[in-house]
């Protein structure tokens, strides 16, 4: 079955075409709009996506030589809504010209399962660390639609925290690429900085108190490390400078706290299986640490763990063969946990 994936969940216009061989194409537009206002404003994003939706999807189909997919499949949460409208009212409208059946794709599954195109898969179950710009959260993988979740950000997410230390270093958005370039001239112990463990605090306290409701030892937190960044910054008279030891510092904090929690959960699943997703698993020293990690990762390629169509296209297919169609009156969900 071949199916065209449409993403517009944030500021990435993608559009995708993948089949029982993998993935036939893959075009990507990222919204240059939001980089003189600093950050994502939702409102552009949904006009940018109107604007280029048409002409992504054509070329997405033009470079896949294929004329009229075998199902659509588009991004319905979660989400800035005005943008995810756009794709989804999209791909419906074009299944609906086609005659072909559609799928609305959780864009955290999406993430969750990029993995799975990659040439040597990983089996199920394994484990799926999805760190996005909005999400931060350590799946148990069992089977396609079956997530446990075993622990995630009680705040910021990790690529929310890249984006505002970026902020405090003076770098422009996107945030998470211009620190990873800078730390590359940083000493990573350069500056100490603390690793949040929340779930170990929490659940002593919890515990102490005899209630049965603790946040998990799995459970992450940034915001606490964003803060030491700005007190380091402002004590030494750099916050506004792109000062590359405190940008390799976070980093490998940030790096520690996750492949931190990558153990705990293998020790405490027996599954030795790992996989990444989300923009954050694009960052540089982040990819090196889980690469040696006693266990077997697959890590995308960069481009296929920021936003993009083809793992849109590829749960969408997944869902197809597996026999689910969506109806016309699908719509987008801001809130939507994967697997429900
Ligand atoms: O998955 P994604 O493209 O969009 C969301 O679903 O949110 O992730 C975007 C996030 C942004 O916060 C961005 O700064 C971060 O991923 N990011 C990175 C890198 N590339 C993108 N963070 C660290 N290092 C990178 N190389
Ligand atoms: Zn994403």
């Amino acid at each position: 079955m071949i199916v065209l994936g449409i993403e517009t969940s944030c500021d990435e216009t993608a559009a995708s075409v993948v089949g029982p061989s993998g993935v036939l194409s893959d075009v990507v537009h990222t919204q240059e709009i939001h980089r003189e206002y600093g950050g994502v404003v939702p409102e552009l994003a949904g006009r940018a996506h109107a604007e280029r939706i048409v002409t992504t999807a054509t070329a997405a189909l033009q470079r896949a030589g294929v004329e009229k997919p075998e199902g659509v499949a588009a991004t319905s949460g979660p989400g800035l809504m005005g943008a995810v409208l756009v794709g989804l009212c999209f791909g419906k409208a074009a299944a609906i010209g086609w005659g072909v059946p559609f799928v609305g794709v959780n864009h955290l599954e999406g993430h969750l399962l990029a993995p799975l195109l990659e040439d040597e898969p990983p089996s199920f179950p394994f484990l799926s660390l999805v760190v996005s710009g909005g999400h931060t959260t350590l799946y148990l993988a069992k089977a396609v639609g079956e997530y446990e979740v075993l622990g995630q950000t009680i705040d910021d997410a990790a690529g929310e925290a890249f984006d505002k230390v970026a902020r405090m270093l003076g770098l422009g958005y996107p945030g998470g690429p211009a620190v990873d370039a800078l730390a590359t001239r940083g000493n990573p112990q350069g500056v100490s900085l603390p690793r949040p463990d929340p779930g170990r605090r929490l659940g002593n306290a919890v515990a102490r108190r005899g209630a049965n409701l603790a946040r998990r030892p799995l459970d992450m937190s940034f915001s606490g490390l964003k803060t030491a960044v700005k007190t380091h910054l402002e004590r030494n008279a750099l916050y506004g400078t792109a000062d590359p030891d405190t940008a390799a510092s976070f980093q490998a904090a940030v790096a520690d706290v996750l492949c931190q929690r990558i153990e705990r959960a293998m020790k405490e699943t027996g599954i030795r299986r790992v996989a990444l997703g989300g923009g954050v698993a694009a960052n540089s020293y982040l990819r090196e640490r889980v690469q040696a990690l006693d266990a077997a990762v697959t890590l995308p390629p960069r481009s296929r763990c920021t936003d993009n169509g083809s793992m849109i296209a590829h749960v969408g297919r997944l869902r197809m063969l597996m026999g689910q169609r969506d109806s016309w009156s699908t719509t987008a969900q801001a809130n939507w946990v994967p697997g429900t």
